[in-house]
């Protein structure tokens, strides 16, 4: 097995550190490779050395721009690479611009692309990285879903049950084996408030919007509470940008971007997170921090359904409404600090690396034109009678793709056991 791991932004780096770690402990070669996407030491170069990663083989250098831009100088120089490094997988992770450059370059290589954190779905494709990832699914070889409802989602899109491998997500692998190292290193909570909230905010439809961002700021100027504001560059040039900077400078305690040690003892010690990103409504429930989204939608639905994310919306009046419900009832703040994490428990780095040394033994690497006329499939439903009672879907003569039962879908787990009642999706061959 020889693999290429393409991680370029911040929350890559992080989210794909478990997986290195683990490629590194079994003895499995690979390649590392950043597009440039984040270039600063700030949102890159920090986390590598705190990581302790080795520094990547190739840096295409990137860098800023355009969608278009930035996709399509990505998407040639890792066909480039790909070409060169001959790996038989690809691993990335996520949803960014880089992530779709690199899935579509080894879809067209004929290269398996393998998706960590497949089958997220926030439903809003105004959002760039909902494109992002829908795109990267549909090419991907292997899909990596944290969660059953994330694997149902690829499910819905028509997406094989074969391909998705349903493990949990590395965010958790990351937290717990750093979270340890941050109380010995960090000093930053000497730099902070003793009582503090802590809030991130980078989404392009939130900061790109000077009505938008200037509603969420001026809830945060009337919350009366002390908010540690690490500043994404993209947010610090817009609240520059609308003549918000210098209020915000006053009434809340800005930072530069923190390193990961520094962000995770923060997010741990803050009384509640407020936040449109993707990473840390996930890291806020593993550390039991309560959450509130300042987004319309969620990717992350699995956080509001445990009970320790609350989405809030955009608007002023919400956003203060929903703060004020959490921080002004004690019973509704501890139930959200007690929520359990719903995205594994912390080996989702050695169940990635292990499905894919399992699927290349298996030959199941390799993409090759069909050696047989190929049939049209059609899903179809059917009700499980006594004749299936009691079967192992994996033991079935034909393929599952979905079992319902009382209105609720499940993964077609290939040791679930069927029951007399129950619908299930299968696959017919014309
Ligand atoms: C990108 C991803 C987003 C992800 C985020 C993680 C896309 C479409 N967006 O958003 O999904 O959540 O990364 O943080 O892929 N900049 C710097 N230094 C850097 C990099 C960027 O100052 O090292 C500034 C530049 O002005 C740049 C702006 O930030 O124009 C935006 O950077 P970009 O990578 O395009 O998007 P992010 O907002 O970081
Ligand atoms: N993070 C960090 N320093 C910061 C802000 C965030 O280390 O100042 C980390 C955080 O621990 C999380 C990740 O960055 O794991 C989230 O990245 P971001 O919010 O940029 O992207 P998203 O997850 O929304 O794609």
């Amino acid at each position: 097995m020889r693999a290429l791991v393409v991680a370029s932004t911040r929350p890559e780096v992080i989210k794909l550190s478990p997986v290195m770690r683990e490629l590194e402990a079994r003895g499995v070669e690979y390649t590392f490779v950043t597009t440039g996407q984040h270039y600063d030491d700030e949102l890159f170069w920090s986390f590598i050395r705190d990581l302790r990663l080795r520094q990547p083989e190739y840096n295409v250098e990137v860098g800023s721009g355009s969608h278009a831009y930035q996709t399509a100088r990505a998407l040639e120089a890792l066909e480039e690479i790909i070409l060169k490094e001959k790996p038989s997988a690809v691993i990335a992770e996520g949803d960014t611009n880089s992530v779709l450059s690199c899935a579509l370059a080894c879809a067209k290589l004929h290269v398996a692309f393998a998706h960590v954190e497949a089958g997220l779905r926030s439903f809003d494709r105004t959002m760039p990285e909902e494109v992002n990832r829908i795109i990267a699914d549909h090419v991907s070889e292997v899909l990596f879903a944290p969660t059953e409802r994330a694997a149902l989602n690829l499910i819905e899109e028509g997406i094989p049950p074969e391909k998705i491998f349903i493990v949990g997500n590395t965010i958790v692998d990351a937290t717990l084996q750093n979270l340890e190292i941050a109380r010995e290193k960090s000093r930053i909570l000497e730099a902070v408030p003793e009582d503090f909230l802590l809030l991130t905010l980078h989404r392009a439809e939130n900061v790109d919007s000077k009505e938008r961002l200037s509603g969420i700021m001026e809830a945060l100027f009337e919350l009366r509470e002390r908010v540690v504001f690490p500043v994404h560059p993209r947010t610090r040039q817009r609240l520059e940008e609308f003549g918000l900077l210098k209020r915000a400078e006053e009434e809340l305690h800005l930072l530069p971007p923190v390193g990961y040690l520094d962000f995770l003892m923060l997010l741990s010690r803050a009384k509640l997170v407020l936040t449109d990103s993707g990473g840390v409504q996930e890291e806020a429930i593993v550390l039991h921090t309560p959450c509130v989204t300042l987004r319309t939608s969620t990717e992350r639905p699995e956080t509001i359904e445990a009970g320790g994310n609350v989405l809030a919306g955009v608007e002023k009046a919400g956003i203060l409404r929903t703060v004020g419900r959490i921080l002004g009832d004690e019973r509704v703040y501890q139930a959200m600090r007690r929520a359990q994490n719903p995205f594994g428990g912390g080996d989702s780095g050695r169940r990635i690396v292990d499905t894919l040394i399992k699927l290349e033994e298996e030959g199941r690497l390799e993409i090759a034109p069909p050696g047989r006329v190929l049939r049209r499939k059609r899903r179809e439903f059917m009700r499980v009678d006594s004749s299936l009672a009691g079967k192992r879907i994996g033991e079935l003569p034909f393929q599952v793709v979905r079992v319902i039962e009382a209105g609720r879908a499940r993964f077609p787990y290939p040791e679930l056991r069927l029951r007399e009642g129950q619908m299930i999706e299968v696959v017919r061959e014309d």
